[in-house]
């Protein structure tokens, strides 16, 4: 059964953003099957078509022809009985048909195997392949195949996890049919929890293979994290340790998008938790997806960084009012200013003075700054009408408490700070510096708490200069 397209449903339910993508209803987790195609750049995502708890896992679809406005086109490939449609990846095959790899979880049995299904009219409508699974190892905890062309081999790799073993398996074929083993990476960096969801690109002459871990993320619960190294269409080799892709507790499941038009490498995660991701108070939707980001790989403090910056059509939104300041001294404490509700974009570059910390401050009561004498990077605090909560003793917040997430051994002590700031209701994202340090945050702020402030702690600070940019949508 196919449920109507969602679309013209205005974000009017408190907490709704207006950039960051959100189904209509129901749930979301991860996104899936992201290719641009035919000058549509694709968001398929794991959603349950009949409700806003995880189950019937289904793929739902999104496009948008400039990753910032996007149109919500219903289910693609829905569950079955016997099929539950879990995490994967699109191709586009040589004679132009859109292919769906994705694992298949078969509820009786437990197992997990990877199918194909196909569309011949960009993504609208999907056949399942009758000779579905393509990939069975007889395994329960074998799944989310990431799939691209490898040119340099003139062939398919698949990228795809043994999630208990701590491995991903990478695996050829010439007709996505048939699947030959290459190699096996890991165990490898951080094994505190499951791996899930890999991904293995080029970027800026070297590879990057991505692997999501639940729990043993940076800020308590699911995150994920990045090898740089080599890969040779066999083998990868990891040259460097692994490193966090972002330090808030809100960035998993992280998919890059394939065919992009222009050859750069953009992708998006899931803003949530695999710790709490059932209790954020949003209805009747449940579950957003991040701006999309672009992805570079810059040398920094001595290692290859992956550096993400939000995709530059995001530019485009900001309004006329923007509200510009510089030079301005922040004495002990906090400065607040009244700005206008909805969507901001928030520039700012600090300089020290004899402040122990300094930065922003957002909802009231959530602080985003730079801790000099620990030389860490901070987002923390509790919101307005929010009492601080306690963390629990596994360190897990849930999602209506505070938020406490920092990096540390990435900046220089002494240095100034340089912050992109995303507040779009709930939905909170942080660049520092170069795009290096990443915090992507829920917040779920009581609404109209339009304030933003400066603060700086136990002596002074400045603002070199900063922008706060109002950003509108151009349609719904
Ligand atoms: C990651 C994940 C995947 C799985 C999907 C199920 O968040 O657990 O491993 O395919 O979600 O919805």
């Amino acid at each position: 059964m196919h449920l109507p397209p969602q679309q013209g449903v205005r974000p009017c339910a408190p907490y709704r953003p207006q950039l960051h993508y959100t189904p209509a209803r129901n749930w979301m987790n991860d996104p899936n099957g992201l290719v641009w195609h035919d000058g549509e750049y694709h968001l398929f995502y794991q959603y349950n078509p009949y409700g806003n708890d995880w189950g019937n896992m289904s793929w739902g679809h999104a496009v948008s022809t400039d990753l910032v406005h996007w149109e919500e086109l219903g289910v693609a490939i829905e569950a079955t009985d016997d099929e539950h449609v879990f995490s994967g990846s699109a191709v586009i095959d040589h004679d132009g048909t859109m292919v769906a790899v994705y694992t298949s979880y078969h509820p009786a049995s437990g197992l997990q195997a990877q199918s194909l299904a196909r569309s011949t009219d960009r993504g609208r409508t999907w056949t399942r392949h009758p000779g579905n699974p393509v990939l069975d190892i007889g395994s329960k905890e074998f799944r989310d195949p990431k799939v691209f062309w490898y040119g340099q081999g003139g062939y398919w790799v698949m990228a795809v996890v043994l999630a208990l073993e701590w491995k991903v398996s990478f695996y050829r074929s010439d007709d996505l049919l048939s699947w030959t083993w290459l190699s096996d990476f890991g165990p490898a960096g951080s094994v505190d929890g499951i791996w899930e969801v890999p991904d293995l690109f080029e970027l800026d002459g070297r590879w990057v293979l991505v692997v999501s871990l639940n729990p043993g993320g940076p800020a308590g619960g699911s995150g994920v994290q990045y090898f740089v190294g080599r890969f040779d269409g066999v083998t990868f080799t990891s040259d460097w340790p692994a490193a966090w892709v972002d330090h808030g507790r809100d960035f998993y499941a992280a998919l890059s998008w394939n065919n992009t038009p222009d050859g750069r490498r953009r992708w998006i995660g899931w803003m949530s938790n695999w710790a709490d991701a059932a209790t954020h108070p949003t209805d009747p939707w449940r579950g957003a997806q991040s701006l999309p980001r672009e992805l570079l790989l810059e040398d920094i403090g001595g290692r290859p960084c992956l550096v993400q910056r939000p995709v530059a059509a995001l530019q485009a939104l900001r309004s006329p009012d923007s509200i510009h300041v510089a030079g301005l001294d922040i004495p002990p404490g906090v400065l607040f200013r009244s700005v206008p509700e909805g969507a901001l974009e928030i520039t700012a570059e600090f300089a020290p003075g004899t402040a122990e910390r300094f930065g922003l401050v957002i909802h009231e009561g959530v602080r985003i700054g730079y801790d000099i004498v620990r030389g860490e990077a901070f987002v923390e605090g509790t919101p307005s009408g929010r009492h601080a909560a306690p963390l629990s003793a596994d360190g897990v917040r849930s999602s209506t408490d505070g938020v406490r997430s920092s990096a540390d051994g990435v900046r220089r002590s002494g240095d100034g700070l340089r912050l992109t700031v995303i507040v779009d209701a709930s939905c909170v994202e942080v660049f520092s510096d170069r795009g290096q340090i990443v915090f992507t945050e829920q917040i779920f702020a009581e609404p109209g708490s339009a304030q933003v402030g400066l603060f700086a702690d136990s002596g002074t600070a400045l603002l070199r200069s900063a922008a706060i940019h109002p950003l509108r949508p151009k349609r719904a």
